[in-house]
Parts: structure tokens; C-alpha cells; sequence
């Protein structure tokens, strides 16, 4: 029997359903805890900072939650420990002192999972470009391509202290510094043209020389001539994040990200970031594809939403005074904050040379009126990201009307402390985003660039682009 299509007239025309814009998590990794004193939670596991195995099983985790990437927080001193802030060189009760170093810790992460990708910071200011450049490649490889590089100018001060300098770089030399390092490590990582390695054992030739490329980059910061010893990667290039919201440091993701972390607390905030980023990126050809944006989310999850504000006010109580004070002193540009009475007003500042949307955060909330103490406390919570507590269909709520308002493109999660709530979230609440339709229920691709949708970039020296 033959069936008839229906008369035009008579055919109804369904749309298909356009697509749902989809969610994208990186879970940020501040081991022992995001929540500066959140190791002595019960639930903590506290010595996440130098054991192995324990990482291993939160990427585990992390994979089975289909999140996008585990990201790792870095600095190259511990935080403080010049005693450039007034107050003591050290807290005893603070649990970020030491840890294990993450660009090493990812390629070990890499060879036990498959599909997670693995992003570690990795400082512009107290490194060379061509090391930095091999170790981010040789690892986007050891992972078949699913490596990340948070490019950071770093915001701990005493940094300098460890590479033969008394002070800190100076904020805009810093940018400038890693606009170059930027631009040498990626031309180093098209040393190399796709189809370069013949490794033809009939005619003898290992590579064809015409598609290798020299940089011979001669610059105010660094001279480097390459070729870098290491190929492209599977994804073309390692990912690059960017986290300084400063005026010149969205300049730079701008010109350069594929991925943004930063800390808006409001949805409009959220709104206004992701705006103007996207016309920043414009002037660089690039358009909503080529850069997700990040801003960091706290999620405490319970069954129901007496167990989730029961969680938020254990959490809160284990907020230590002490520790929320000196995360205000780093931002308070060389004033010295101990000078002033906790509970009064936060005073005017001087630019901080460490972090300067940072320090805008803590200004605009003591012109909302918060004392030193209280703005202390935001710190010594969550490092001032946004904190949200609530059953999963609450959480979820959340993250879509961000989603929807275009106040983001996902989150990067922040955890009390490990591994609890990252196991909430990825067995509680990402089920609940799977059954929106706003969260993959499978990883599009095998590379940190096809699960975050963006492009790989062509070899700048290639005639034709590469991966087309
Ligand atoms: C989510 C997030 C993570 C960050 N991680 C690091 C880090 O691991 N190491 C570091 O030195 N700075 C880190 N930063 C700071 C910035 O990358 C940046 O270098 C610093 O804030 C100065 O930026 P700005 O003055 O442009 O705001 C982070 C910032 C954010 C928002």
C-alpha cells in the first residue's frame, strides 16, 4: 500500500525543536577546600592537597557526571608567606599551604580517565614560554587532546620572592609580559604542520622540512627562535582559560581565550560580563562559539531545602574571621588592614598590584555598606563566589534562568570542600539537568575542544587550515 502524502494545505508544519542552549561545568579543583576552612568539615576529606589517589577519584567523579573539565588553581608560593599584608606571614588554620603541583598532577589524571578534560594554571609572570609550551602540549597528547591552560598573570605576591625579585611585577607589565608569552607559546605549538611526520620507512623520510616552522620570535620579553620539539596535539592546541577581569585582562581573553572563569554575583552582573565580552571578542573575528564564559557557582545541595540550609549554615559557622581577614589584606594594595578597627568601614584603597577585579569585588561591597569583618567573611566562604544552596530542582532552576538570560555559558563549580559535594552534584543535581535537556547526557567528542564547542584553531603557518 502506498501512503499519500498529505495536500500542502492540509500538512501541519511542526518546527523542529531548535536545540537547547546546553550547560558546561568545569569543577574547580582548590584542594583541600574552596572554602578556606571547609577541610574541617566532617563530611572532608582533608589531605586531597597531596594524595594522589584522591584526585584520581574525583576525576573519576567528575567523568561520570559528564562535566567538561577539572580545573586547578595554582600560584608558585604559598599565598601570604611574605608577610607583604601586615597581620602574620601564616594561619595555621589555613588549608592552602602545600600541594601537589597540578600540571603534573593532569598528566597523571590524564592516563585514568577518557573524556574529562584537564586544565591547569600555569603563571606567564615567572616562567618561559617554550617550557610551558612543550610541558601543555606533550600532555594535551598524553590525553589524546583534552588538556587546558589557565593563563594567569598570578595574584600572589610573594611569587616574586621565589625568582630573584623583591617585589611583584607591576599589574600592566605583567599583562604585557603575558600577551607576548601568549602569543610565543602558541605560535610554538604550530611548529609543525599537520601531515608534517611521514615516518616513511620505504623512503627513508621521517618529516617533510617545508612543514616545519621556525618562530624566530624577537620581542620585548622573550626571544625564541623554536621549532617547539613537540607536535600539535589532537585538538590542534591545548585550550586556553583566562581569569583576570580587569580591563586589560579581558582585553586578553578576549583577543586569545576559549575559556573565561570569573566571579559575577548577580544575574544581571552576569549578563553585563558576558556582553561585553562578546564585543571585546568581536574586534578579534571571534563570535559567542569561540569563547565560553565561567563565572563561579558554590552549590550546596540537599534532598530537600531544610538539608540544604542546614549544609549553608554549618558551612557558615565554620567561617574563620581570621582567614576571611587575610584574604581582605592581599586586596588591599599596601595598605595595611589590620590598622583598622574589623568591624568598621572598609577604608578607600590604593590599586592592588595583585588581582584588580578583585579588589573592585570587595570595594563595591563595602560602598554596600559591609564592615571589614563581613567582607571578610564573603572570602572566607566562598572566595567571594556566588554561593547558592538548594535541592537539585532548586539548583537547577538556578543555573538555566542564568543560562537563558545569556548571563553565561556554565559554571565553574566550586566546592566546600572535597569530595562530598561534588559527588552531590554530580549524582543530584546533574541528573535533574540531563532531564531539562540543558546538560549532555553523553560527551559530544573525545577533545576538550569538541565538548567545549570551540574551534580548532588552523596552524597559523599553514597554507590551508589544519583539522578543517
Ligand atoms: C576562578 C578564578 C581562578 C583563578 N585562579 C588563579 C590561579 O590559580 N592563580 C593565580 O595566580 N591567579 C588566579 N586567578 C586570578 C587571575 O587569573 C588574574 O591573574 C588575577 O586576578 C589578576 O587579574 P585582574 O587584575 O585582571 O583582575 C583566578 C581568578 C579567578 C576568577
Amino acid at each position: 500500500m502506498i501512503i499519500l502524502p498529505p495536500k500542502a494545505s492540509t500538512m501541519i508544519l511542526t518546527k523542529p525543536d531548535k536545540p537547547k542552549r546546553q550547560l558546561r561545568f568545569g569543577a574547580f579543583m582548590n584542594v583541600p577546600s574552596s572554602h578556606p576552612t571547609g577541610w574541617r568539615h566532617p563530611d572532608a576529606i582533608a589531605d586531597t592537597d597531596l594524595c594522589f589517589r584522591h584526585l584520581a577519584d574525583m576525576a573519576r567523579m567528575a567523568e561520570h557526571g559528564r562535566l567538561d573539565a577539572m580545573f586547578f588553581q595554582d600560584s608558585v608560593a604559598i599565598p601570604g608567606s611574605a608577610g607583604l599584608y601586615g597581620g602574620k606571614p601564616f594561619n595555621p588554620r589555613s588549608g592552602r599551604q602545600a600541594h601537589i603541583e597540578p600540571v603534573s598532577a593532569i598528566a597523571g589524571l590524564a592516563a585514568i580517565t577518557s573524556h574529562l578534560g584537564l586544565i591547569s594554571t600555569c603563571t606567564t609572570s615567572y616562567n618561559e614560554p617554550y617550557n610551558v609550551a612543550r610541558r601543555f602540549l606533550t600532555i594535551d597528547h598524553i590525553s589524546g587532546g583534552r588538556v587546558g591552560w589557565n593563563l594567569v598573570t598570578s595574584q600572589a605576591e610573594d611569587e616574586a620572592m621565589n625568582f630573584g625579585l623583591d617585589a611583584h611585577l607591576d599589574h600592566a607589565l605583567r599583562y604585557e609580559r603575558a600577551a607576548e608569552f601568549h602569543d610565543v607559546v602558541v605560535g610554538l605549538w604550530d611548529s609543525w604542520e599537520d601531515d608534517a611526520f611521514l615516518r616513511d620507512k620505504e623512503s627513508g623520510v621521517w618529516f617533510d622540512h617545508t612543514k616545519m616552522h621556525f618562530l624566530n620570535h624577537r620581542g620585548k620579553h622573550f626571544t625564541v627562535r623554536g621549532p617547539l620539539n613537540v607536535a600539535r596535539s589532537p585538538q590542534g592546541r591545548p585550550v586556553i582559560a583566562q581569569a583576570g577581569s580587569s580591563d586589560v585582562g579581558m582585553e586578553l581573553a578576549a583577543r586569545t581565550a576559549d575559556m573565561v572563569f570569573t566571579a559575577q554575583p548577580t544575574i544581571r552582573d552576569g549578563q553585563a560580563f558576558c556582553a561585553e565580552m562578546r564585543t571585546r571578542a568581536a574586534k578579534y573575528g571571534r563570535g559567542p562559539d569561540h569563547l565560553r564564559i565561567f563565572p563561579g557557582l558554590m552549590p550546596i545541595v540537599g534532598r530537600t531545602e531544610g538539608e540544604a540550609r542546614e549544609k549553608y549554615e554549618e558551612l557558615r559557622e565554620l567561617v574563620d574571621d581570621e582567614v576571611g581577614l587575610r584574604g581582605v589584606a592581599r586586596l588591599c594594595g599596601g595598605l595595611n588592614i589590620y590598622d583598622y578597627p574589623p568591624d568598621g568601614p572598609l577604608p578607600p584603597l590604593p590599586p592592588s598590584n595583585a588581582a584588580r577585579a578583585r579588589q573592585e569585588m570587595i570595594i563595591a561591597m563595602g560602598k554596600r555598606g559591609m564592615t571589614i569583618r563581613e567582607i571578610g567573611r564573603v572570602l572566607g566562604m566562598s572566595q567571594a563566589h556566588r554561593v547558592a544552596y538548594g535541592t537539585p530542582q532548586q539548583l537547577a532552576d538556578d543555573m538555566q534562568e542564568w543560562l537563558e538570560a545569556d548571563a553565561c555559558d556554565g559554571f565553574n563549580l566550586l566546592f566546600a570542600h572535597y569530595p562530598k559535594p561534588l559527588e552531590d552534584f554530580c549524582l543530584l543535581v546533574v541528573p535533574e539537568l540531563q532531564r531539562r535537556g540543558i546538560f549532555r547526557t553523553e560527551y559530544e567528542g573525545t577533545t576538550l575542544r569538541a565538548n567545549l564547542g570551540v574551534p580548532v584553531p588552523p596552524n597559523v603557518f599553514a597554507q590551508e587550515p589544519a583539522h578543517a
